[in-house]
């Protein structure tokens, strides 16, 4: 579905990501693990083209992709939900929603459907100002807000990040819902547990670097990785 192939990413001229070779199944839940600083970002900001590779390609959907504006990935069904759920805190909930639904990818009444299925809370609050929502009902808005894209693919970038711990439950069971439907997701995170619950493929950045890739049950073979992320 999404492949990274050999690619490195970083600013000004340097490197801090790469070569990594990252490949995101269709339906499956590919994580991206790693401490701060360890790379997620901007792998994933490379991904979807909000930076440009230095070096290696881009393969989404059949069709190489590498050189593609960010814009362009997007319409092509790569829909990115930024670190720190980027929402727009003056307009209400519903003029959120009708924004996303408005782009290149225009929103079904089947996607419009889903996300309030899936987030009833957006439907009830429809009117509110979306500053004014909690912080996981405004990670679920940007979830939202992600999935009117009708993407293909749904990069999320450590959607737990500043989260209650009763509130990362309710994020991580929207995120569940939304692969139980069949959605395909590539997603970063330090919460470890919550993202292993539900990976079906692990990546571990360590400074720039691939540690390890392979499904979450090899993650416990490794004596030093398992002490490292599975404490
Ligand atoms: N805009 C930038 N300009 C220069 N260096 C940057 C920029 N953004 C990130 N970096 C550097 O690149 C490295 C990787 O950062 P990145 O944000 O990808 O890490 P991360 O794994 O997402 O960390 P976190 O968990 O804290 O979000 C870090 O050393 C960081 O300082
Ligand atoms: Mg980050």
């Amino acid at each position: 579905m999404l492949r990274l192939d050999q690619v490195t990413a970083g600013y000004d001229g340097v490197p801090v990501v790469g070569p990594i070779t990252l490949d995101v199944t269709a339906g499956g839940v590919t994580v991206l693990l790693g401490a701060n600083g360890a790379g997620k970002t901007t792998t994933l900001d490379a991904a979807a083209g909000l930076i440009p590779v230095m070096s290696g390609s881009i393969e989404f959907d059949g069709r190489p992709v590498t050189r593609l504006s960010a814009p362009r990935r997007a319409r092509a069904g790569m829909c990115y939900a930024l670190e720190g759920h980027r929402i727009f805190p003056e307009m209400t909930v519903q003029e959120n929603l009708r924004l996303a639904a408005s782009g290149q990818r225009r929103a079904s009444r089947a996607v419009w459907d889903e996300c309030f299925e899936l987030f009833p809370i957006l439907a009830e609050r429809g009117e509110q100002r979306a500053g004014l929502l909690s912080g996981g009902e405004q990670q679920m808005l940007a979830l939202g807000r992600a999935l009117l894209g009708d993407p293909k693919v749904l990069i999320l970038d450590e959607p737990s990040l500043g989260l209650a711990p009763k509130i990362i439950d309710q994020v991580y069971g929207a995120i569940r819902r939304l692969t139980g439907s069949g959605r395909t997701i590539l997603l970063s995170e330090q919460n470890v547990g919550h993202a292993l619950e539900i990976a079906t493929s692990v990546n571990i950045l360590e400074r720039g670097s691939l540690a390890f890739t392979g499904p979450p049950d090899r993650l416990r073979d490794d004596d030093r990785l398992k002490a490292a992320y599975l404490g």
